[in-house]
């Protein structure tokens, strides 16, 4: 198999690329670098500067280098955002997906492994989150994600194709320092820019019914996002016509931020901080913690990774960038 890895440049698609690559698959980077680095991108593997809104350039792409799959990670992924500019997010996300499956029909190209997140679960009420947990997205972000299954899914009705949507969870880590994610959206990443700037990590509401009252997260490393999509394209590859899965991709635990601003503090030798407690940030939910039994099922992969190789990967990362 030949894989065109969109979006191949940025944090997530540049751990992907290794994995596959590393894995014995050939593969093309496309990108239009808008967030993406061309430093992400390793020797060997060629790179396609392109938006995936240009369908003629995707088709380029597919037939230069003789693509048979397509992992589709170029995306806007900043909820916050979102919701100031839902026009951007539907054009990108979900006009930039009926456009890659366009280009991919009209060239024959079957096989899809598709970047959604647990955003589009939005606020659910249930221990564990299956597969089958009822999809009500929060913002217009999760919005683009749950759209994109079904076109997705309609698709692999219509034209055939073998497709896997991938759900990811709390996403953090790096396989190398250069390859840490340089964007403070997320928890981590937040934490170390507040300890750098002297001031002390704030932890957004503790009054949550769980059992320390901090909202509950299942933080996974990028390594083993990067294994499952590895494992996913090697199951699209002998899949019958029209398969089309649909994946929690977590490890299945549970961490309160209290628990990870404790773990970051001790990573960073920072047990001298003692975090503040600020108002909830409005929308979030109290625990969102993944089942990942139908990856397992499905894939024969489960993460590999602990909490504190997340971090400490995270923190390199994060001195390599910003040190
Ligand atoms: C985690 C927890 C915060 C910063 C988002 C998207 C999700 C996915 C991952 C893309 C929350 C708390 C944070 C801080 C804090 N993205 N927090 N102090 O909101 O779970 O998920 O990113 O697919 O779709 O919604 O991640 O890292 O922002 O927050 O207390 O300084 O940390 O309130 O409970 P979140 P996060």
């Amino acid at each position: 198999m030949s894989w065109l890895v969109t979006g191949g440049a940025g944090y997530i698609g540049a751990h992907v690329v290794r994995a596959l690559a590393d894995g014995g698959e050939r593969v093309v980077v496309y990108d239009d670098l808008s967030t993406g680095s061309t430093d992400r991108v390793p020797d060997g593997v060629p790179l396609v500067v392109g938006s995936v809104l240009d369908r003629a350039a995707l088709e380029d792409a597919i037939r230069d280098h003789a693509v048979t799959g397509v992992v589709h990670i170029a995306a806007k992924k900043q909820v916050g955002e979102s919701v100031e500019l839902p026009l951007h997010y539907y054009r990108e996300n979900v006009t930039g997906l009926a456009t890659l499956l366009e280009a991919m029909t009209s060239t024959g190209v079957g096989r899809l492994v598709f970047s959604s997140s647990a955003a589009v679960y939005g606020m659910p009420d249930v221990d564990l989150v299956t597969e089958d947990t009822p999809c009500l997205p929060m913002s217009p972000y999760g919005e683009t994600k749950l759209i994109g299954e079904w076109l997705i899914n309609a698709a692999a009705r219509a034209h055939g194709i073998r497709a896997a949507s991938l759900r990811y969870f709390n996403v953090a880590g790096a396989a190398a320092p250069e390859l840490a994610d340089s964007g403070v959206f997320n928890l981590i990443p937040m934490v170390f820019e507040r300890l750098e700037a002297g001031d002390a990590p704030r932890v957004f509401g503790d009054d949550y019914a769980t059992p320390d009252g901090t909202c509950v997260r299942d933080y996974i490393h990028v390594k083993d996002i990067a294994s499952a999509h590895l494992a996913a394209a090697r199951r699209l590859t002998d899949a019958p016509e029209g398969t089309s899965l649909i994946l929690n991709i977590g490890r299945g635990e549970g961490s309160s931020v209290q628990e990870m601003v404790d773990r970051i503090l001790k990573v960073t030798g920072r047990q001298d901080v003692a975090p503040h407690v600020t108002e909830r940030r409005p929308g979030d939910p109290a625990r969102v913690v993944a089942s990942a039994d139908r990856a397992h099922a499905e894939l024969g992969w489960s993460a590999g990774h602990d909490l504190d190789d997340t971090i400490e990967s995270a923190w390199q990362g994060w001195r390599h960038h910003h040190g």
